[in-house]
């Protein structure tokens, strides 16, 4: 079966157990699952259940597809997500991105942990992502093209909705709440990064570097979706070359922490789309 074929089969199976049909995509990254508790729930399906669907193995992400309304639209929300570093494909990392485009769904919205490397930046903060740099060795889109998903040279001009970016700059504003806007790396993990590779990453234009969304936020504009992705800064890599140990306890402590300020910003900019 095509990916095609394969993505609308997933999404007939996800339709079966929920009227839902959602609008908006939500993947929530390590210690964010939190925003799954502000959502009127209609159906919650784990991937264990999802025919073609590949397990989430990193503790921290729980594994299952959410279908109900937040802010009075319909949302489909995925707690874990699927991780180069865990040994998936690129195919497997992104097929929940056609599963949404089957289901007809318009906008992505995408979280997740990150190191900063930006001075101004600091642990809890959080980061609208403004542009990314693909580090992954291994191009989601690689291979034969099915023009029924989208065109062979896709335009990168605007990998993340300026509109959106904008809408979420004004929510934070009336929240109070402090927003950067900044470039993500994306790289394989799962190693964090070297004093050295920090300050590559730095001078290259990344403020921030994490070992996901890059590949779901391309898939997503293949498939012309708009892309909304936040970052919470979990941890810091200095420019100066200064990296205090780290580890994944830590990076689940601060996005946990982080969470609810992520939560009101996701819900405020979903009400208003
Ligand atoms: N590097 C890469 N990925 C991450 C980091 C980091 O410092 N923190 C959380 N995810």
């Amino acid at each position: 079966m095509s990916l095609y074929e394969r993505s609308h089969a997933v999404a007939a199976f996800l339709q079966e157990k929920t009227k839902i049909k959602p609008q908006v995509a939500i993947i929530l990254g390590s210690g964010l699952g939190g925003l799954i508790d502000t959502v009127k729930i209609d159906a919650e399906i784990p991937y264990t259940d999802i025919p073609d669907f590949p397990k989430s193995t990193v503790e921290g992400h729980e594994g299952k597809m959410v279908f109900g309304t937040l802010a009075g639209k319909q949302v489909v929300m995925m707690a874990g997500r699927f991780h180069y570093y865990e040994g998936y494909s690129m195919g497997q990392i992104t097929f929940p991105i056609r599963v949404f485009q089957a289901l007809g769904t318009d906008t992505l919205i995408l979280s997740n942990a990150c190191g900063g490397m930006n001075a101004k930046y600091k642990i809890g903060d959080l980061m609208a992502i403004a542009d990314h740099i693909n580090l992954f060795p291994e191009h989601p889109l690689r291979g034969a093209n099915d023009d029924r998903l989208g065109i062979r040279f896709p335009d990168m001009s605007e990998p993340y909705d300026k509109k959106l970016i904008q809408m979420a700059l004004n929510i934070a504003k009336e929240q109070g709440l402090l927003l950067h806007t900044g470039v993500y790396a994306g790289l394989t993990g799962p190693t964090f990064e070297t004093p050295a590779e920090y300050v590559w990453l730095a001078r290259m234009g990344a403020d921030v570097v994490g070992m996901s969304t890059v590949p779901e936020t391309i898939v997503a504009r293949h498939a012309q979706m708009r892309v909304f992705a936040t970052s919470v800064i979990t941890d810091l890599g200095g420019i100066d070359g200064h990296v205090e140990p780290i580890t994944h306890e830590e990076v689940l402590e601060a996005a946990n922490a982080a969470a609810p300020k992520l939560a009101a910003l996701v819900t405020a900019l979903v009400e208003r789309m």
